[in-house]
């Protein structure tokens, strides 16, 4: 792989030993995959921040590292929520331990904001044709597929070695060669809302990690598109996505999808029978896996609106927008649900206490049984809603 000048001078470590650490994983992961030269990334969105998955280990790790994160960069949601992490039940060890890992991220310039949906924040985080280092598999899903930047799905390393050194090797979904469409898939059926997370359950499985192009005859809001991607990248490894009729579209444009050989189609039935695929007595009714966007959570405001929970619900979100939106929060709030920030149902210690938990997100529905040891059922919003106050 081709460096510059001031490049080859950070690997001799003219920059100091992290940034030339930095430097050797970029270079690494370049000559591995084949890549012919660094290219410079407008942003890092970076893994590895819960100290339920990195532990004492990656503590130990980052704590260690110095320097300043040369693009923006935040970090992917941690093992809990910053402001209420007593009321959730989380020990102070747990707690000490995860503000020494953001603290330490803080340090390298990181902002301190643990999402795996930056592009709630702020527009300009990734735009179209952007180059990014993004960690979380959503995330990266939503910035190539709705957004139409170009990311690989960075491990936690690799993203900060990015972030330290501005720029990420040119291989992989940079290329439009990586990025034409190789299998079709037809969607009978009208779909809304959930039915997304649960035809992303399916279409990942049959994906792997190829490129699909859906044909559908919905159209879905970016919230639907983003928990197709998230379903994908969960039951399967898919990184990008197309839907036919709607931007971004593959690198030749609709001719490369009329191309494919292989095609499938999924039946309603599949779908439906995804919300059938297990059946336990939720005890914990979680949403917000990707967080919430504003826009789910005045719909969740709106369906509360003069109920009480009986049950324990989480709804998960961004710090920034819970605290843009304080009257929705406080709307939601009013019927005992909690709006959880800096962390999710998934990473956070405290699901594992419960026995099923009742989510609306396919990918949700894959990773509970595994990163919680918790039985998980797919419902729709409506549905989650009329649980958590007590219904069928
Ligand atoms: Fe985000 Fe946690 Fe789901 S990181 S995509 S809410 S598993």
């Amino acid at each position: 792989m081709h460096l510059t000048a001031p490049d080859e001078r950070i690997l001799a470590g003219e920059q100091g030993y992290v940034m030339q650490k930095a430097m050797e994983i970029l270079v690494a992961l370049g000559d591995i995959y084949g890549a012919d030269r660094l290219i410079p990334v407008k942003s890092t969105q970076i893994a590895g921040v819960s100290y339920k998955t990195i532990g004492d280990a990656g503590l130990e790790w980052i704590s260690d590292l110095s320097g300043m994160v040369r693009v923006p960069s935040i970090l992917n949601p941690a093992g809990i929520d910053r402001l209420r992490w007593r009321e959730l039940g989380v020990s102070e060890e747990f707690a000490a331990k995860q503000e020494q890992i953001i603290d330490a991220y803080e340090k390298l310039g990181v902002v301190a904001e643990c999402t795996c949906t930056p592009y709630h924040l702020r527009d300009d985080i990734a735009e179209i044709g952007d180059h990014l280092a993004w960690s979380e598999s959503s995330a990266v899903s939503y910035a190539n597929s709705v957004i139409g930047a170009r990311t690989n799905r960075e491990g936690g390393p690799s993203a900060l070695a990015a972030a330290l050194i501005g720029k990420t090797p040119n291989y992989g979904y940079h290329l439009d060669e990586n990025r034409i469409p190789s299998l079709a898939i037809s969607v009978e059926g009208t779909l809304s809302g959930t039915d997304y997370g649960a035809l992303g359950y399916i279409a990942g499985r049959i994906a792997g990690a190829r490129v699909p192009v859906f044909s559908l005859e919905s159209v879905p809001t970016n919230d639907e598109r983003k928990a197709l991607g998230a379903a994908m990248a969960a039951s399967g490894a898919v990184a990008l996505y197309y839907i036919e009729g709607l931007a971004p579209h593959p690198p030749g444009g609709e001719r490369d999808a009329r191309d494919i050989r292989e095609r499938v189609t999924i039946e309603q039935r599949e779908i439906a029978g995804v919300y059938d695929l297990h059946r336990c007595d939720p005890d914990l009714i979680a949403l917000g896996c990707p967080h919430c966007s504003v826009d789910e959570l005045v719909e969740l405001r709106d369906l509360l609106a003069g109920k009480t929970v009986t049950k324990e619900f989480w709804i998960c979100t961004s710090r920034t927008l819970r605290d843009r939106h304080p009257d929705i929060v406080a709307g939601i709030e009013s019927s005992g649900a909690k709006v959880i920030c800096d962390t999710c149902m998934v990473v956070s210690p405290m699901c594992a206490q419960y026995d099923c938990m009742m989510v609306a997100s396919g990918k949700a529905l894959a990773y509970v049984p595994q990163m919680c040891g918790t039985d998980a059922v797919l419902g729709r919003i409506k549905d989650c809603v009329r649980a958590a106050v007590g219904g069928e």
